[in-house]
């Protein structure tokens, strides 16, 4: 029974990797998954956020679900992996493994709809646009959440050997905040500088300064990072620039220090506009939030992974992920994990997600299936012992 849950989960994920689609416009990739779980006698409900999908399995409680998440979308990147189910959509590609998390969450429907009872109800997600930051947010806020007491998902992730997944307690993703800074100096003759207020210099001492924040205000113990990737300024050679735009990215695994960061782009931006006469404006665009994993359900997928891939094959991320991911929202509003799936066949190179020759390996995938199967049934367990001793509790 796994060799067919497995061969057609691999099918669906072929699927979906040569047809990406990106952010928001995952119709067809909605489409193959609504089809999917009506062959497994599960009724989709879709629309939600657009193209997302919420499906439910009942339980034997009426108690609160428990929430399995995928994401859907691809990345606008030209495929180079010369796979023979390659992307056939120029410049869209899946390279950050969302096609296999799709059908993972499929193989886990197929496993879960074999049983003959659940203990808890179980909800799937699949939700649209991970990649903007903006796909979790509308989910939640059309109630993908609602009646969900835990949710769990995962990542593939070429760091980890296949046959391994990767549970650890606290911070997994950094918080992933934006800024633009626009410097408005005064232009004039590159060779009469002391007629003008020169936006270029201001802007350099500024990029030179936030490089100051994390190496001389931030606790060495807590990784954080800020990048200026684009600096724009000036038009020609022997003119003074009158104005420059810096932009670029913080990334935090706590939420103090993120403030912190936040405030010290401020502080010192304003500094050097007053050091050079320029008028300085700071805008800041707050994306996704620091992803903590509860100590507590940590444990829980612990159990389910060690069920799935043997003890010694539970592993510890060795080091914090500065990169963002939107499951930290719903985090925010409920208890649960998130773990990596190692996708890694040793012996081959592992291109880095988000790069154009990015694949995984794909006896990963019924992996992951089985364990948010096990998952479900355990955490299912869980919430039906609490209430039960909750209830014992109210009566005695
Ligand atoms: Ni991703």
């Amino acid at each position: 029974m796994l060799k067919q849950v497995k061969r057609a989960i691999c099918r669906l994920r072929r699927d979906l990797h040569q047809h990406p689609e990106l952010s928001w416009q995952e119709s067809r990739t909605a489409q193959k998954i609504c089809e999917s779980l009506e062959g497994i006698g599960i009724t989709p409900h879709r629309g939600v956020a657009g193209t997302g999908i919420v499906a439910d399995l009942p339980g034997e409680s009426v108690g609160p679900a428990i929430a399995l998440r995928a994401d859907m979308d691809a990345l606008p990147i030209h495929e180079e992996t010369g796979l023979s189910f390659a992307s056939n959509v120029d410049g869209v590609m899946h390279a950050c493994g969302h096609d296999g998390h799709s059908a993972m969450l499929i193989g886990a429907a197929m496993l879960l709809a074999r049983e003959s009872r659940l203990p808890a109800p179980v909800r799937l997600i699949f939700q649209p646009a991970e990649e903007t930051g903006h796909g979790a947010k509308a989910m939640i806020r059309e109630g993908a959440l609602d009646g969900v007491g835990l949710i769990f998902g995962g990542h593939l992730d070429r760091h980890f050997p296949t046959g391994t997944i990767a549970v650890t307690d606290g911070a997994v993703n950094a918080s992933s905040d934006r800024f633009r800074i626009e410097i408005a100096g005064k232009g004039g003759h590159a060779a009469r500088p002391h007629e003008t207020v020169d936006a270029v210099v201001a802007g350099s001492l500024l990029v030179m300064a936030l490089q100051t924040i994390v190496s001389r205000e931030v606790n060495p113990s807590h990784p954080s990072v800020i990048s200026v990737g684009r600096f724009e300024a000036g038009t020609a050679a022997n003119v003074i620039a009158d104005t420059a735009t810096l932009e670029g990215t913080i990334r935090t695994q706590d939420n103090q220090v993120r403030e912190h960061l936040q405030r010290s782009i401020g502080r010192i931006a304003q500094s050097i506009a007053q050091l050079h006469g320029a008028a300085i404006h700071v805008e800041i665009d707050e994306g996704t939030p620091v992803l903590t994993n509860n100590p507590t359900w940590a444990a829980l997928a612990r159990e389910a992974a060690a069920a799935v891939v043997g003890t010694t094959n539970v592993v510890q991320m060795p080091n914090a992920n500065m990169g963002g991911e939107d499951f930290s929202y719903y985090l925010e509003k409920l208890p649960g994990c998130y773990v990596r799936i190692g996708g890694h066949k040793p012996g081959t190179t592992a291109y880095p997600a988000h790069s154009s020759r990015f694949d995984f390996d794909e006896e990963a995938l019924i992996i992951g299936a089985q364990y948010y199967h096990h998952l479900a049934i355990l955490a299912g367990q869980m919430i039906c012992d609490s209430t039960r001793q909750t209830q014992k509790r109210q009566s005695a």
